[in-house]
């Protein structure tokens, strides 16, 4: 029999990993902002996640793990390439990333979308309790909510879009594009990073259905639907217990000896996502060491990518890429035990990740186009000792918060070569006073904050929401 819950999440990727143990495959939770925060109200409700669990084929049958309710959603091989690798992150990722790379629209890719957008729709209908609150997340399920509501109307459903909403001109190339719109009013609540996206939503509202607004409400079909800024963030401070834990700071330590302890350690963390600008950051870098305004070994550059939807051809494409500007730079300017560039196309650990934070002088966060962008945050939660600089692209969401970063515009290298010699030459105090200032920001706007607010303006109780 299935267990209703009166509090749902739904998201594409469910909040777990498989590993294994001497005692075979286990479930285990996976590191994340996003669960951290919901896992409180989840445990509370006895909550339920709907969401993929990753591999083809047959779903596991539903779990439990540390007191949240796991409920697989199947993919079969065929979907996972047309609405997860095509309509997902081919079609929708591109468009709402400004087009930084160019869409594929196809109709098939739609059609999957649809079909698995119905799953999931249905699934959240079977395990939710009457009245309950059903929270969708992300552009992979931009129809469940329209599909939710039609099959149980009892329900509170609220949507989070953590990518940019785009402008109306992009937005209206899109094939899908009244479905989508239907699709996304058919929750309570449409919560966006920037208040610029919401507004490009009831613009798009009015533009494409005629529909009255009035602030951020739109009417319609005699309902009133709300949509607002929530600017997402971290686990501060779990980030930070793990940046003072003295086997992180012992290995912050050990990899800067064997960086060679030079005077500059510059850091990228990303996935391997042609948003995020590594190719401009290492352009930068090698223009800055070509004009003698930077040496090796005085600075390195040490880039970690995550491997990241391999099988979509602009990703392959990216890593052919940065992988020759690497060999470049190194080629031109390594020498025998000592690269320039340090480049990782790896996965880490949470506490790797944070020793790497703690390492680094200057961090280069550079996306053409990022809804938030946690690394920003949590390099500068990691950075109790207010050491360090973070270099940060207009464009990235976290840019309206974090003000304090070097700022600066990547689509101008000579823009972004300024900003990161800025931050490799401040002084201390300033380095340390600005720093202050951006973690102070996030000790009271963390990921639990975020939560707090959209659910408290879906209308869940603020105990609830506690
Ligand atoms: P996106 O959601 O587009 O990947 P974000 O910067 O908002 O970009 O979030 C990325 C998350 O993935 C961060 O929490 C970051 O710590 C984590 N991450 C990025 N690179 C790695 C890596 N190589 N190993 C482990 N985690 C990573
Ligand atoms: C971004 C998206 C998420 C997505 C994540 C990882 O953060 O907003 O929805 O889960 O990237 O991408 P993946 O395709 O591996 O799920």
């Amino acid at each position: 029999m299935t267990v209703r819950s009166s509090f749902v999440v739904v998201a594409n990727r469910l909040p777990v990993d498989q590993v294994n143990t001497p005692e075979g495959k286990q479930w285990r939770r996976s590191p994340g902002g996003l669960v951290t925060a919901l896992h409180p109200v989840l445990a509370e409700h006895q909550g339920t996640w709907v969401g993929w669990a990753g591999g083809v084929g047959a779903a596991p049958e539903p779990f439990e793990l540390e007191g949240i309710r796991l409920h697989p959603v199947p993919l079969s091989s065929e979907e996972l390439e047309r609405y997860y690798e095509g309509q997902s992150n081919a079609t929708i990722w591109p468009l709402y990333h400004d087009a930084v790379e160019t869409p594929a629209f196809k109709r098939r890719w739609r059609e999957a979308y649809r079909v698995v957008n119905a799953r999931f729709a249905e699934a959240a209908a079977e395990v939710a309790a009457e009245g309950a609150t059903v929270w969708v997340q992300d552009y992979q399920l931009q129809l469940v909510p329209a599909m939710l509501r039609e099959l149980r109307p009892d329900l509170r459903i609220g949507f989070f879009l953590h990518i940019p909403f785009p402008p109306i001109e992009l937005f209206m190339q899109m094939p899908l594009r009244a479905e989508i719109l239907r699709g996304l009013l058919g929750a309570d609540l449409v919560g966006f990073q920037q208040r610029l996206a919401a507004q490009n939503f009831v613009r798009l509202a009015r533009h494409l259905l005629g529909l009255r607004y009035e602030g951020q409400t739109i009417e319609v079909d005699g309902r009133r639907v709300k949509s607002g800024a929530f600017p997402i963030s971290i686990d501060v401070a779990e980030m930070e217990r793990m940046a003072n834990d003295p086997m992180v700071q012992a290995r912050a330590k050990q990899i800067r000896a064997e960086l060679g302890d030079p005077k500059t350690v510059i850091l990228g963390v990303d996935r391997l996502d042609y948003t995020k600008g590594i190719e401009l950051r290492l352009k930068a870098f090698r223009e800055l060491l070509a004009d003698g305004k930077l040496t090796v070994p005085d600075a390195v550059m040490v880039q970690v990518a995550t491997p990241s939807r391999e099988r979509v051809e602009h990703y392959q494409a990216l890593r052919v890429k940065v992988e020759r500007e690497v060999g470049r730079i190194n080629g031109e300017f390594g020498r025998v035990g000592v690269p320039a560039v340090h480049y990782l196309h790896q996965s880490y650990s949470r506490s790797e990740l944070a020793a790497l934070y703690c390492a680094a002088d200057v961090m280069m966060v550079t996306p053409l186009r990022d809804g938030m962008n946690l690394v920003a945050k949590e390099y500068v939660a990691a950075r109790a000792d207010h050491g360090g600089a973070l270099v940060l692209s207009e464009f990235a969401g976290a840019a309206t918060e974090l003000r304090q970063a070097f700022l600066c515009n990547p689509h101008d290298p000579d823009g972004v070569k300024d900003a990161l010699l800025r931050a490799v030459h401040v002084d201390e105090g300033e380095a340390r006073r600005r720093m202050r200032i951006m973690q102070r920001h996030l000790r009271t706007h963390d990921v639990g904050h975020w939560a707090r607010s959209f659910l408290n303006e879906l209308g869940v109780p603020e105990t609830e929401a506690a």
